[in-house]
Protein backbone atom coordinates (compact mmCIF):
# COMPACT_ATOMS: atom_id res chain seq x y z
CA UNK A 1 0.00 0.00 0.00
CA UNK A 2 1.70 3.22 -0.84
CA UNK A 3 1.02 6.38 1.19
CA UNK A 4 -0.63 9.16 -0.15
CA UNK A 5 2.36 11.54 1.32
CA UNK A 6 4.68 9.32 -0.80
CA UNK A 7 6.99 10.70 -3.24
CA UNK A 8 9.36 9.34 -5.94
CA UNK A 9 10.83 11.07 -8.25
CA UNK A 10 13.33 10.05 -10.65
CA UNK A 11 15.52 11.47 -13.37
CA UNK A 12 16.57 9.54 -16.46
CA UNK A 13 19.46 7.23 -16.62
CA UNK A 14 22.11 8.68 -18.31
CA UNK A 15 24.18 7.01 -20.53
CA UNK A 16 27.93 7.37 -19.34
CA UNK A 17 29.85 6.92 -22.77
CA UNK A 18 29.04 10.80 -23.08
CA UNK A 19 30.97 12.92 -20.60
CA UNK A 20 28.18 14.54 -18.61
CA UNK A 21 26.91 18.04 -19.91
CA UNK A 22 25.19 21.19 -18.79
CA UNK A 23 21.49 19.07 -20.22
CA UNK A 24 22.17 16.00 -18.15
CA UNK A 25 22.86 18.71 -15.48
CA UNK A 26 19.22 20.32 -16.13
CA UNK A 27 17.02 17.29 -15.61
CA UNK A 28 19.23 16.46 -12.46
CA UNK A 29 18.89 19.51 -10.32
CA UNK A 30 14.92 20.01 -11.49
CA UNK A 31 14.33 16.74 -10.29
CA UNK A 32 16.74 17.52 -7.05
CA UNK A 33 14.64 20.88 -6.47
CA UNK A 34 11.57 18.73 -6.79
CA UNK A 35 12.82 16.13 -4.58
CA UNK A 36 14.56 18.48 -1.56
CA UNK A 37 10.99 20.38 -2.19
CA UNK A 38 9.02 17.60 -1.30
CA UNK A 39 11.37 16.43 1.42
CA UNK A 40 11.06 19.74 3.27
CA UNK A 41 7.32 19.78 3.11
CA UNK A 42 7.69 16.19 4.75
CA UNK A 43 6.43 13.77 2.45
CA UNK A 44 7.86 10.75 2.48
CA UNK A 45 10.62 11.39 -0.31
CA UNK A 46 12.85 9.46 -2.60
CA UNK A 47 14.52 10.59 -5.38
CA UNK A 48 16.70 8.24 -7.75
CA UNK A 49 19.55 8.82 -10.57
CA UNK A 50 21.56 6.51 -11.89
CA UNK A 51 23.18 5.10 -15.26
CA UNK A 52 22.39 3.31 -18.39
CA UNK A 53 25.57 0.86 -19.01
CA UNK A 54 24.56 -1.94 -21.47
CA UNK A 55 24.12 -1.58 -25.07
CA UNK A 56 25.81 -1.12 -28.58
CA UNK A 57 26.85 2.35 -28.08
CA UNK A 58 28.77 1.41 -25.05
CA UNK A 59 30.15 -1.60 -25.98
CA UNK A 60 31.64 0.47 -28.95
CA UNK A 61 32.84 3.18 -26.73
CA UNK A 62 34.81 0.69 -24.43
CA UNK A 63 36.20 -1.31 -27.65
CA UNK A 64 37.35 2.24 -29.34
CA UNK A 65 39.14 3.26 -26.19
CA UNK A 66 41.21 -0.68 -24.95
CA UNK A 67 38.80 -1.65 -22.86
CA UNK A 68 36.18 -4.73 -21.58
CA UNK A 69 32.54 -2.46 -21.37
CA UNK A 70 32.63 -2.99 -17.69
CA UNK A 71 35.97 -1.70 -17.08
CA UNK A 72 35.12 1.89 -19.05
CA UNK A 73 31.72 1.93 -17.46
CA UNK A 74 33.44 1.64 -13.97
CA UNK A 75 36.03 4.59 -15.08
CA UNK A 76 33.38 6.68 -16.32
CA UNK A 77 30.91 6.55 -13.82
CA UNK A 78 33.29 7.53 -10.74
CA UNK A 79 35.29 9.90 -12.82
CA UNK A 80 33.00 11.85 -14.25
CA UNK A 81 28.84 10.68 -13.01
CA UNK A 82 29.17 10.47 -9.49
CA UNK A 83 31.25 14.01 -9.48
CA UNK A 84 28.90 15.62 -11.38
CA UNK A 85 26.52 14.95 -8.10
CA UNK A 86 28.59 16.40 -6.10
CA UNK A 87 29.13 19.47 -8.42
CA UNK A 88 25.65 20.19 -8.85
CA UNK A 89 25.01 19.62 -5.18
CA UNK A 90 21.99 17.05 -5.64
CA UNK A 91 20.77 15.12 -2.44
CA UNK A 92 19.59 12.15 -4.07
CA UNK A 93 18.48 9.30 -2.20
CA UNK A 94 19.94 6.46 -4.46
CA UNK A 95 22.14 6.15 -7.80
CA UNK A 96 21.44 2.93 -9.88
CA UNK A 97 23.98 1.24 -12.58
CA UNK A 98 22.35 -1.17 -14.93
CA UNK A 99 25.26 -3.42 -14.24
CA UNK A 100 24.48 -4.13 -10.39
CA UNK A 101 23.31 -7.48 -9.72
CA UNK A 102 20.51 -6.19 -8.24
CA UNK A 103 19.14 -4.83 -11.14
CA UNK A 104 20.24 -7.61 -13.91
CA UNK A 105 18.54 -10.19 -11.93
CA UNK A 106 15.02 -8.31 -11.66
CA UNK A 107 15.14 -7.48 -14.91
CA UNK A 108 15.52 -11.04 -15.97
CA UNK A 109 12.74 -11.68 -13.85
CA UNK A 110 10.43 -9.10 -14.90
CA UNK A 111 10.98 -9.92 -19.22
CA UNK A 112 10.27 -13.87 -18.21
CA UNK A 113 6.78 -12.92 -16.45
CA UNK A 114 5.74 -10.99 -19.58
CA UNK A 115 6.99 -13.81 -21.74
CA UNK A 116 5.19 -16.44 -19.40
CA UNK A 117 2.13 -14.31 -19.60
CA UNK A 118 2.25 -14.49 -23.89
CA UNK A 119 3.42 -10.91 -24.48
CA UNK A 120 6.97 -11.97 -25.70
CA UNK A 121 7.15 -14.18 -29.55
CA UNK A 122 10.16 -14.63 -31.95
CA UNK A 123 10.28 -12.98 -35.54
CA UNK A 124 12.25 -11.69 -38.31
CA UNK A 125 13.70 -8.59 -38.43
CA UNK A 126 15.27 -5.99 -40.59
CA UNK A 127 14.92 -1.94 -40.07
CA UNK A 128 17.25 0.94 -39.80
CA UNK A 129 19.50 1.37 -36.21
CA UNK A 130 21.04 4.56 -34.61
CA UNK A 131 23.39 3.23 -31.85
CA UNK A 132 23.14 7.01 -30.36
CA UNK A 133 19.43 6.55 -29.88
CA UNK A 134 19.58 2.95 -29.69
CA UNK A 135 16.21 2.43 -31.48
CA UNK A 136 15.06 1.17 -34.36
CA UNK A 137 14.22 4.22 -36.99
CA UNK A 138 11.05 4.34 -38.89
CA UNK A 139 11.38 6.20 -42.54
CA UNK A 140 10.10 9.90 -41.22
CA UNK A 141 13.01 9.72 -38.52
CA UNK A 142 15.04 9.55 -41.33
CA UNK A 143 16.99 12.18 -43.49
CA UNK A 144 19.46 11.66 -46.27
CA UNK A 145 23.31 12.46 -45.31
CA UNK A 146 24.68 15.28 -46.51
CA UNK A 147 28.94 15.80 -46.56
CA UNK A 148 30.93 12.97 -45.66
CA UNK A 149 27.86 10.94 -45.38
CA UNK A 150 26.38 11.89 -48.75
CA UNK A 151 23.89 8.69 -50.02
CA UNK A 152 23.74 7.27 -46.81
CA UNK A 153 20.63 7.62 -44.09
CA UNK A 154 21.07 9.28 -41.73
CA UNK A 155 19.50 9.60 -37.76
CA UNK A 156 17.63 13.13 -37.64
CA UNK A 157 18.67 13.76 -34.14
CA UNK A 158 22.32 12.72 -34.44
CA UNK A 159 23.40 13.09 -37.84
CA UNK A 160 25.12 9.72 -38.18
CA UNK A 161 24.59 7.22 -41.03
CA UNK A 162 22.18 4.47 -39.59
CA UNK A 163 22.44 0.84 -39.66
CA UNK A 164 20.54 -1.80 -41.40
CA UNK A 165 19.97 -4.84 -39.21
CA UNK A 166 18.63 -8.07 -39.95
CA UNK A 167 18.18 -10.30 -36.85
CA UNK A 168 16.13 -12.65 -35.37
CA UNK A 169 14.16 -11.24 -32.35
CA UNK A 170 12.01 -11.38 -29.80
CA UNK A 171 9.17 -9.09 -30.06
CA UNK A 172 6.71 -7.38 -26.82
CA UNK A 173 3.53 -7.05 -28.22
CA UNK A 174 2.99 -3.62 -27.77
CA UNK A 175 0.47 -2.74 -30.53
CA UNK A 176 -2.30 -4.67 -28.16
CA UNK A 177 -1.96 -2.02 -25.78
CA UNK A 178 -3.04 0.94 -27.94
CA UNK A 179 -6.95 1.18 -26.27
CA UNK A 180 -5.63 0.55 -22.41
CA UNK A 181 -2.87 3.17 -23.01
CA UNK A 182 -5.48 5.80 -24.00
CA UNK A 183 -7.75 5.02 -21.66
CA UNK A 184 -4.74 5.87 -19.40
CA UNK A 185 -4.26 9.29 -20.94
CA UNK A 186 -8.19 9.84 -20.37
CA UNK A 187 -8.53 9.30 -16.91
CA UNK A 188 -5.30 10.55 -15.94
CA UNK A 189 -5.14 14.07 -17.52
CA UNK A 190 -1.98 14.80 -16.39
CA UNK A 191 -0.46 11.21 -16.80
CA UNK A 192 2.28 12.95 -19.58
CA UNK A 193 2.87 16.62 -18.79
CA UNK A 194 2.90 19.39 -20.19
CA UNK A 195 0.15 19.78 -22.44
CA UNK A 196 2.07 19.78 -25.54
CA UNK A 197 4.14 16.26 -24.48
CA UNK A 198 0.39 14.74 -23.56
CA UNK A 199 -0.84 16.04 -27.54
CA UNK A 200 2.21 14.53 -29.16
CA UNK A 201 1.81 11.17 -26.71
CA UNK A 202 -1.95 10.69 -27.95
CA UNK A 203 -1.79 10.96 -31.46
CA UNK A 204 1.26 8.95 -31.98
CA UNK A 205 -0.08 6.16 -29.74
CA UNK A 206 -3.98 6.92 -31.84
CA UNK A 207 -2.11 6.31 -35.31
CA UNK A 208 -1.27 2.16 -33.93
CA UNK A 209 1.51 0.75 -32.38
CA UNK A 210 3.78 -1.35 -33.50
CA UNK A 211 5.36 -4.11 -32.09
CA UNK A 212 8.72 -3.55 -30.25
CA UNK A 213 11.80 -5.58 -30.85
CA UNK A 214 13.12 -6.10 -27.53
CA UNK A 215 15.88 -8.41 -28.00
CA UNK A 216 19.29 -8.43 -29.76
CA UNK A 217 21.64 -11.49 -30.84
CA UNK A 218 24.72 -9.44 -32.80
CA UNK A 219 26.34 -8.48 -29.56
CA UNK A 220 26.51 -9.78 -25.88
CA UNK A 221 27.08 -6.20 -24.11
CA UNK A 222 23.64 -6.58 -22.34
CA UNK A 223 21.44 -9.14 -20.10
CA UNK A 224 20.74 -12.53 -21.09
CA UNK A 225 17.02 -13.65 -22.22
CA UNK A 226 16.44 -15.91 -19.84
CA UNK A 227 14.97 -18.36 -22.14
CA UNK A 228 17.44 -17.86 -24.69
CA UNK A 229 21.04 -17.19 -23.78
CA UNK A 230 22.07 -16.34 -27.43
CA UNK A 231 20.31 -13.34 -27.33
CA UNK A 232 20.18 -9.70 -24.97
CA UNK A 233 17.43 -7.80 -23.82
CA UNK A 234 16.77 -4.51 -25.61
CA UNK A 235 18.97 -1.90 -23.53
CA UNK A 236 15.69 0.39 -23.27
CA UNK A 237 13.77 -2.54 -21.99
CA UNK A 238 16.87 -3.07 -19.56
CA UNK A 239 16.94 0.62 -18.73
CA UNK A 240 13.28 1.07 -18.05
CA UNK A 241 13.39 -1.03 -15.37
CA UNK A 242 15.33 0.47 -13.16
CA UNK A 243 12.66 2.51 -11.81
CA UNK A 244 11.16 -0.38 -10.07
CA UNK A 245 14.08 -2.42 -9.49
CA UNK A 246 15.96 0.16 -7.73
CA UNK A 247 13.12 0.31 -5.32
CA UNK A 248 12.69 -3.64 -4.28
CA UNK A 249 10.94 -4.91 -7.25
CA UNK A 250 11.03 -8.52 -6.63
CA UNK A 251 12.93 -8.24 -3.64
CA UNK A 252 11.76 -5.85 -1.27
CA UNK A 253 7.89 -5.73 -1.69
CA UNK A 254 7.36 -3.85 1.60
CA UNK A 255 10.32 -1.14 0.02
CA UNK A 256 8.58 -1.05 -3.37
CA UNK A 257 5.13 -0.49 -2.07
CA UNK A 258 6.23 2.30 -0.09
CA UNK A 259 7.92 4.09 -3.07
CA UNK A 260 5.91 3.05 -6.47
CA UNK A 261 4.47 4.59 -8.35
CA UNK A 262 7.21 7.26 -9.30
CA UNK A 263 7.24 10.15 -11.08
CA UNK A 264 9.26 10.35 -14.11
CA UNK A 265 10.95 13.78 -15.67
CA UNK A 266 12.76 13.52 -19.14
CA UNK A 267 13.95 15.29 -21.70
CA UNK A 268 11.65 15.37 -24.56
CA UNK A 269 13.80 13.08 -26.70
CA UNK A 270 12.85 9.83 -24.07
CA UNK A 271 8.98 11.03 -23.65
CA UNK A 272 7.70 7.77 -26.08
CA UNK A 273 9.90 5.41 -24.37
CA UNK A 274 8.01 6.70 -20.99
CA UNK A 275 5.10 7.46 -21.77
CA UNK A 276 4.13 4.82 -24.10
CA UNK A 277 6.78 1.26 -23.92
CA UNK A 278 6.87 1.84 -20.16
CA UNK A 279 3.55 1.88 -19.20
CA UNK A 280 2.73 -0.99 -21.57
CA UNK A 281 5.37 -3.05 -20.35
CA UNK A 282 4.08 -2.30 -16.54
CA UNK A 283 0.35 -3.11 -17.62
CA UNK A 284 1.42 -6.54 -19.44
CA UNK A 285 3.46 -7.55 -16.23
CA UNK A 286 0.39 -6.52 -14.15
CA UNK A 287 2.13 -3.92 -11.93
CA UNK A 288 0.87 0.18 -11.04
CA UNK A 289 1.50 2.60 -13.94
CA UNK A 290 4.08 5.44 -12.98
CA UNK A 291 2.07 8.33 -11.42
CA UNK A 292 2.93 10.65 -14.26
CA UNK A 293 6.03 11.78 -17.07
CA UNK A 294 7.21 15.20 -16.83
CA UNK A 295 8.74 16.43 -20.36
CA UNK A 296 11.17 18.98 -20.49
CA UNK A 297 12.50 21.13 -23.59
CA UNK A 298 15.90 20.94 -24.70
CA UNK A 299 18.52 23.39 -23.94
CA UNK A 300 19.78 25.22 -27.44
CA UNK A 301 23.17 26.88 -27.64
CA UNK A 302 23.91 28.63 -30.59
CA UNK A 303 19.79 27.96 -31.41
CA UNK A 304 20.84 23.87 -31.40
CA UNK A 305 19.82 21.34 -29.02
CA UNK A 306 23.41 21.16 -27.19
CA UNK A 307 24.89 17.62 -27.59
CA UNK A 308 27.90 16.08 -27.10
CA UNK A 309 28.36 14.72 -30.49
CA UNK A 310 27.40 17.78 -32.06
CA UNK A 311 30.44 19.38 -30.02
CA UNK A 312 27.81 22.30 -28.66
CA UNK A 313 28.32 20.58 -25.30
CA UNK A 314 29.00 22.66 -22.12
CA UNK A 315 30.46 20.54 -19.12
CA UNK A 316 28.38 21.82 -15.75
CA UNK A 317 32.05 22.53 -13.99
CA UNK A 318 32.79 24.98 -16.68
CA UNK A 319 29.86 27.17 -14.71
CA UNK A 320 29.89 26.23 -11.27
CA UNK A 321 33.86 26.80 -11.41
CA UNK A 322 33.17 30.78 -12.18
CA UNK A 323 29.33 31.04 -10.54
CA UNK A 324 28.94 28.21 -8.36
CA UNK A 325 26.54 25.30 -8.11
CA UNK A 326 23.63 27.99 -6.61
CA UNK A 327 23.24 30.04 -9.62
CA UNK A 328 23.90 27.04 -11.86
CA UNK A 329 20.51 25.54 -10.19
CA UNK A 330 18.92 28.56 -9.99
CA UNK A 331 19.60 30.02 -13.49
CA UNK A 332 18.36 26.88 -15.25
CA UNK A 333 15.32 26.15 -13.01
CA UNK A 334 14.51 29.56 -13.10
CA UNK A 335 15.60 31.24 -16.86
CA UNK A 336 13.56 28.29 -18.69
CA UNK A 337 9.57 27.78 -18.36
CA UNK A 338 9.79 23.91 -17.22
CA UNK A 339 8.56 21.78 -20.22
CA UNK A 340 9.25 24.41 -23.28
CA UNK A 341 12.81 24.59 -24.72
CA UNK A 342 15.50 27.02 -23.91
CA UNK A 343 18.46 29.01 -24.97
CA UNK A 344 21.71 29.18 -22.84
CA UNK A 345 23.92 31.88 -23.13
CA UNK A 346 27.17 32.81 -21.02
CA UNK A 347 25.49 36.64 -20.88
CA UNK A 348 22.35 35.97 -19.81
CA UNK A 349 23.59 33.77 -17.10
CA UNK A 350 26.14 36.76 -16.13
CA UNK A 351 23.27 39.49 -16.82
CA UNK A 352 20.92 37.55 -14.41
CA UNK A 353 23.72 36.41 -11.61
CA UNK A 354 24.51 40.06 -11.22
CA UNK A 355 20.79 41.42 -11.38
CA UNK A 356 18.66 38.80 -9.91
CA UNK A 357 21.40 36.62 -7.12
CA UNK A 358 24.14 39.55 -6.52
CA UNK A 359 21.62 42.47 -6.62
CA UNK A 360 18.43 41.00 -5.75
CA UNK A 361 18.66 38.54 -3.07
CA UNK A 362 22.37 38.81 -1.94
CA UNK A 363 22.24 42.45 -1.59
CA UNK A 364 19.14 42.52 0.71
CA UNK A 365 20.36 39.36 2.44
CA UNK A 366 23.86 41.87 2.48
CA UNK A 367 21.98 44.93 4.11
CA UNK A 368 19.49 43.38 5.96
CA UNK A 369 22.15 41.98 8.42
CA UNK A 370 24.52 44.54 7.98
CA UNK A 371 21.92 46.98 9.73
CA UNK A 372 20.79 45.03 12.33
CA UNK A 373 24.02 44.45 13.40
CA UNK A 374 25.50 48.43 13.05
CA UNK A 375 21.79 49.63 14.78
CA UNK A 376 20.69 47.04 17.06
CA UNK A 377 24.25 45.61 17.92
CA UNK A 378 23.02 42.09 16.13
CA UNK A 379 19.73 41.29 17.87
CA UNK A 380 16.91 41.13 16.20
CA UNK A 381 14.22 43.80 17.45
CA UNK A 382 10.68 43.59 18.17
CA UNK A 383 8.14 44.24 15.86
CA UNK A 384 5.62 47.03 16.43
CA UNK A 385 2.33 47.66 15.65
CA UNK A 386 2.54 47.28 11.90
CA UNK A 387 1.53 49.76 9.17
CA UNK A 388 -0.01 49.40 6.08
CA UNK A 389 3.05 48.92 4.26
CA UNK A 390 4.10 46.10 6.65
CA UNK A 391 1.48 44.11 6.05
CA UNK A 392 2.28 44.45 2.52
CA UNK A 393 5.00 42.55 3.10
CA UNK A 394 3.08 39.76 5.24
CA UNK A 395 0.60 39.29 2.31
CA UNK A 396 3.50 38.89 -0.28
CA UNK A 397 5.23 36.60 1.77
CA UNK A 398 2.10 34.26 2.55
CA UNK A 399 0.93 34.35 -1.18
CA UNK A 400 4.10 33.64 -2.46
CA UNK A 401 4.46 30.92 -0.22
CA UNK A 402 1.06 29.17 -1.20
CA UNK A 403 1.86 30.27 -5.06
CA UNK A 404 5.03 28.44 -5.20
CA UNK A 405 3.68 25.55 -3.43
CA UNK A 406 1.29 25.14 -6.11
CA UNK A 407 3.61 25.52 -8.92
CA UNK A 408 5.87 23.02 -7.16
CA UNK A 409 3.26 20.32 -7.23
CA UNK A 410 2.45 21.21 -11.36
CA UNK A 411 6.41 20.22 -11.45
CA UNK A 412 6.93 24.29 -12.54
CA UNK A 413 10.11 25.24 -10.45
CA UNK A 414 10.60 28.19 -12.50
CA UNK A 415 6.93 29.35 -11.59
CA UNK A 416 7.54 28.36 -7.70
CA UNK A 417 10.73 30.93 -8.12
CA UNK A 418 8.97 33.79 -9.93
CA UNK A 419 6.68 33.43 -7.14
CA UNK A 420 9.62 33.57 -4.54
CA UNK A 421 11.30 36.39 -5.77
CA UNK A 422 8.18 38.75 -5.51
CA UNK A 423 9.48 38.55 -1.70
CA UNK A 424 12.70 40.05 -2.76
CA UNK A 425 11.37 42.30 -5.33
CA UNK A 426 8.96 43.49 -2.20
CA UNK A 427 11.62 43.70 0.61
CA UNK A 428 13.86 45.37 -1.53
CA UNK A 429 11.16 47.98 -2.20
CA UNK A 430 10.69 48.53 1.21
CA UNK A 431 13.45 48.86 2.35
CA UNK A 432 14.16 51.91 -0.18
CA UNK A 433 10.80 54.02 0.81
CA UNK A 434 11.20 52.98 4.66
CA UNK A 435 14.93 54.01 4.69
CA UNK A 436 16.10 52.25 8.01
CA UNK A 437 19.41 54.46 7.64
CA UNK A 438 17.41 57.74 7.83
CA UNK A 439 15.51 56.36 10.70
CA UNK A 440 18.19 55.39 12.67
CA UNK A 441 19.29 59.28 12.82
CA UNK A 442 15.89 60.04 14.54
CA UNK A 443 16.00 58.86 18.05
CA UNK A 444 12.36 58.93 17.82
CA UNK A 445 11.87 56.25 14.95
CA UNK A 446 13.84 53.76 17.02
CA UNK A 447 10.62 51.64 17.49
CA UNK A 448 9.86 52.44 14.09
CA UNK A 449 13.56 51.18 12.91
CA UNK A 450 12.86 48.07 14.91
CA UNK A 451 10.19 47.36 13.00
CA UNK A 452 11.56 48.24 9.54
CA UNK A 453 14.47 45.46 10.15
CA UNK A 454 12.31 42.83 11.76
CA UNK A 455 10.10 42.94 8.51
CA UNK A 456 12.82 42.91 6.27
CA UNK A 457 14.64 39.91 8.63
CA UNK A 458 11.36 37.50 9.00
CA UNK A 459 11.01 37.96 4.83
CA UNK A 460 14.83 36.60 4.71
CA UNK A 461 13.69 33.87 7.02
CA UNK A 462 10.75 33.16 4.89
CA UNK A 463 13.18 33.13 1.63
CA UNK A 464 16.03 31.08 3.47
CA UNK A 465 13.48 28.30 3.67
CA UNK A 466 11.56 28.65 0.63
CA UNK A 467 14.61 29.12 -1.62
CA UNK A 468 16.62 26.22 0.22
CA UNK A 469 15.72 23.73 -2.59
CA UNK A 470 17.00 25.86 -5.14
CA UNK A 471 20.17 27.24 -3.56
CA UNK A 472 21.29 24.83 -0.82
CA UNK A 473 24.47 26.37 0.00
CA UNK A 474 23.57 30.46 0.33
CA UNK A 475 20.43 29.56 2.00
CA UNK A 476 22.70 27.13 4.68
CA UNK A 477 24.74 30.66 5.16
CA UNK A 478 21.78 32.94 5.30
CA UNK A 479 20.32 30.47 7.44
CA UNK A 480 23.69 30.76 9.66
CA UNK A 481 23.54 34.24 9.99
CA UNK A 482 20.08 34.92 10.83
CA UNK A 483 21.03 32.76 13.96
CA UNK A 484 17.55 31.01 14.39
CA UNK A 485 17.55 27.42 16.53
CA UNK A 486 17.03 24.64 14.15
CA UNK A 487 18.45 23.25 11.40
CA UNK A 488 17.06 24.76 7.90
CA UNK A 489 16.07 21.55 6.55
CA UNK A 490 13.64 20.78 9.47
CA UNK A 491 11.77 24.00 8.59
CA UNK A 492 8.03 22.72 7.58
CA UNK A 493 8.50 24.36 4.06
CA UNK A 494 4.21 24.56 3.44
CA UNK A 495 4.53 26.54 6.93
CA UNK A 496 7.18 29.24 5.27
CA UNK A 497 4.77 31.70 4.73
CA UNK A 498 3.34 32.23 8.34
CA UNK A 499 4.49 35.37 9.36
CA UNK A 500 6.30 35.88 12.93
CA UNK A 501 8.21 32.77 13.06
CA UNK A 502 11.54 34.67 13.61
CA UNK A 503 12.35 35.32 17.41
CA UNK A 504 12.55 38.87 18.04
CA UNK A 505 16.06 38.37 20.14
CA UNK A 506 17.99 36.42 17.80
CA UNK A 507 21.22 37.10 17.90
CA UNK A 508 22.23 38.07 13.83
CA UNK A 509 25.66 37.06 12.73
CA UNK A 510 27.91 38.40 9.71
CA UNK A 511 27.44 37.27 6.45
CA UNK A 512 30.02 37.59 3.56
CA UNK A 513 28.17 37.95 0.35
CA UNK A 514 25.94 35.43 -0.71
CA UNK A 515 26.90 35.78 -4.39
CA UNK A 516 30.44 37.86 -5.15
CA UNK A 517 31.45 39.52 -8.16
CA UNK A 518 33.09 36.98 -10.27
CA UNK A 519 35.62 37.30 -12.72
CA UNK A 520 33.91 36.30 -16.20
CA UNK A 521 35.62 33.79 -17.92
CA UNK A 522 36.78 34.44 -20.97
O1 LIG B 1 18.59 8.84 -23.33
N1 LIG B 1 18.68 19.68 -23.14
O2 LIG B 1 20.41 8.84 -21.91
P1 LIG B 1 21.13 10.18 -22.33
C1 LIG B 1 17.99 19.20 -22.09
N2 LIG B 1 20.05 6.35 -21.30
N3 LIG B 1 18.19 17.99 -21.57
C2 LIG B 1 19.13 17.22 -22.12
C3 LIG B 1 19.89 17.65 -23.22
C4 LIG B 1 19.64 18.95 -23.73
N4 LIG B 1 20.31 19.46 -24.75
N5 LIG B 1 20.74 16.66 -23.55
C5 LIG B 1 20.51 15.65 -22.68
C6 LIG B 1 19.30 8.30 -22.50
N6 LIG B 1 19.55 15.98 -21.81
C7 LIG B 1 18.92 6.98 -21.89
C8 LIG B 1 17.82 7.20 -20.87
S1 LIG B 1 16.07 6.34 -19.04
C9 LIG B 1 15.39 4.87 -18.63
C10 LIG B 1 17.29 5.96 -20.23
C11 LIG B 1 19.04 15.15 -20.70
O3 LIG B 1 22.46 10.13 -21.64
C12 LIG B 1 17.54 14.93 -20.83
O4 LIG B 1 17.03 14.53 -19.57
O5 LIG B 1 21.12 10.39 -23.78
C13 LIG B 1 17.50 13.76 -21.78
O6 LIG B 1 16.25 13.10 -21.77
C14 LIG B 1 18.61 12.91 -21.20
O7 LIG B 1 19.62 13.87 -20.81
C15 LIG B 1 19.17 11.90 -22.18
O8 LIG B 1 20.29 11.31 -21.58
MG1 LIG C 1 20.81 10.91 -25.80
Amino acid sequence: MSTASSFYITTPIYYPSDVPHIGHGYTTVAVDALARWHRQAGDDTWMLTGTDEHGQKMMRAAAANGATPQEWVDKLVTESWFPVLETLDVANDDFIRTTQPRHEERVKEFVQAIYDRGYIYAGEFEALYCVGCEEFKTEAEVLPGTGEFEGLKVCAIHSKPLELLQEKNYFFKLSEFQDRLLELYRSVPDFVRPDSARNEVISFVKNGLKDLSISRSTFDWGITVPWDESHVIYVWVDALLNYATAVGFGTDEEQFARRWPAYHVVGKDILRFHAVIWPAMLMAAGVEVPRGVFAHGWLLVGGEKMSKSKLTGIAPTEITDVFGSDAYRFYFLSAIAFGQDGSFSWEDLSARYQAELANGFGNLASRTTAMISRYFDGVVPEQGEPTEADIHIQRVVARAAGDADAAMERFRPDEAIDAIWTIVDALNGYITENEPWALAKDDAQRARLGTVLYTAAEGLRALAVLLSPFMPQATAKLWDALGIDGALDAQPIRDAGMWGQLPAGTTVGALAPLFPRVEQPA
